[in-house]
């Protein structure tokens, strides 16, 4: 295998994703990009290739596809790149009474938060274990501690993520991977939320962080393999409190404080329904589609 070092980044077109992404370049990783199709992710690749001088390629694929997946993790392999650093990040959220969300919408929610991240780290495993060092960084959220009326079923998937994770990290412990969980407040990504930390007030303000900077915290925390990384002082009192508090009194306190405005925390990405099997397009190399 090459001596240069890959990351793999769901999710990399916009938010969170596209500041890990930007943030491994930066520290001289290679990318693999993983987005719907019809989104920034091609101009984002080619803009970290260039300004960090690295290469980048991007997959235009609905996650939710596993088949889709299982292509890219046989390219990966196939073309015998070393991926150091695999970021689960692709994720949809909102808010809405469950009797009101879109059925639909719910089983993308799973398959994408839940499914995808699972199969592809199922799948990425073997060539992660492979190496001296790995490090997995799967993106849950604080609200994975509670349950969170109003988000009832986003809160459940990112509890999996939490339950997942901590239990992987267990059992490749004497391997050189490494698996750490984010669970981060609000983060000022678009305008909904914007919207929705504005409507929190002094709490909004106080539990929120901006992409870049927790992209950098984040991964600098999972090369040194901390276990649970929930940013900020107020953010960790919260998990704990949390913790402590009685569940039924819990619920009550959490379900109190979200907006149940329609969409508040995102919404589901039209793209999906549309998506290819799948599309590979290169960056920087001129790879050709479907390979
Ligand atoms: N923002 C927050 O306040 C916050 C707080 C805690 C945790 N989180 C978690 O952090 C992660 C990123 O959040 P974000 O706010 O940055 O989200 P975002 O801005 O909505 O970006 C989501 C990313 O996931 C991708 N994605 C969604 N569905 C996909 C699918 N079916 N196939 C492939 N890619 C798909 C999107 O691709 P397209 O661009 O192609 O749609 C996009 O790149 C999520 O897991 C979220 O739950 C966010």
């Amino acid at each position: 295998m090459s001596e240069e070092k890959w990351a793999v980044i769901t999710g990399a077109s916009q938010g969170i994703g596209r500041a890990m992404a930007a943030e491994a370049a930066r520290r001289g990783l290679n990318l693999f990009l993983i987005a719907l199709p019809d989104t920034e992710l091609p101009a984002v690749a080619d803009e970290l290739s260039r300004l960090y001088d690295v290469e980048s390629e991007f997959w235009e694929i609905d996650l939710a596809n596993r088949a889709a997946i299982a292509d890219f993790v046989e390219y990966v392999r196939a073309s015998r790149r070393t991926v150091e650093l695999l970021i689960n990040n692709a994720g949809i959220g909102g808010t809405a009474p469950f009797a009101e969300q879109n059925p639909e919408r719910i089983a993308s929610m799973i398959d994408v938060n839940v499914g995808a991240l699972t199969a592809l780290t199922r799948l990425l495993l073997p060539h992660l274990m492979r190496q001296n060092e790995a490090h997995i960084l799967n993106v849950a959220s604080l609200a994975g501690w509670f349950p969170s009326p109003g988000m009832g079923v986003y809160a459940a998937t990112k509890a999996y993520v939490i339950s997942f994770s901590l239990a992987l990290r267990d059992e490749l412990q004497s391997t050189g991977v490494s698996v750490s969980v984010l669970c981060p407040s609000g983060v000022v990504t678009k305008e909904e939320v914007v919207r929705a930390l504005a409507l929190q007030g002094f709490w909004g303000r106080r539990t929120s962080r901006y992409p870049d900077q927790l992209a950098r915290h984040a991964i600098q925390r999972a090369y040194r393999r901390h276990r649970i990384i929930v940013p900020g002082i107020v953010n960790r009192l919260l998990r704990v409190a949390g913790r402590l508090t009685p569940l039924r009194l819990l619920t009550k306190l959490v379900g109190g404080r979200i907006s149940l405005k329609p969409g508040a925390l995102g919404h589901a990405h039209p793209a999906a329904a549309e998506a290819p099997q799948r599309r590979l397009r290169h960056a920087t190399m001129g790879v050709p589609e479907n390979v």
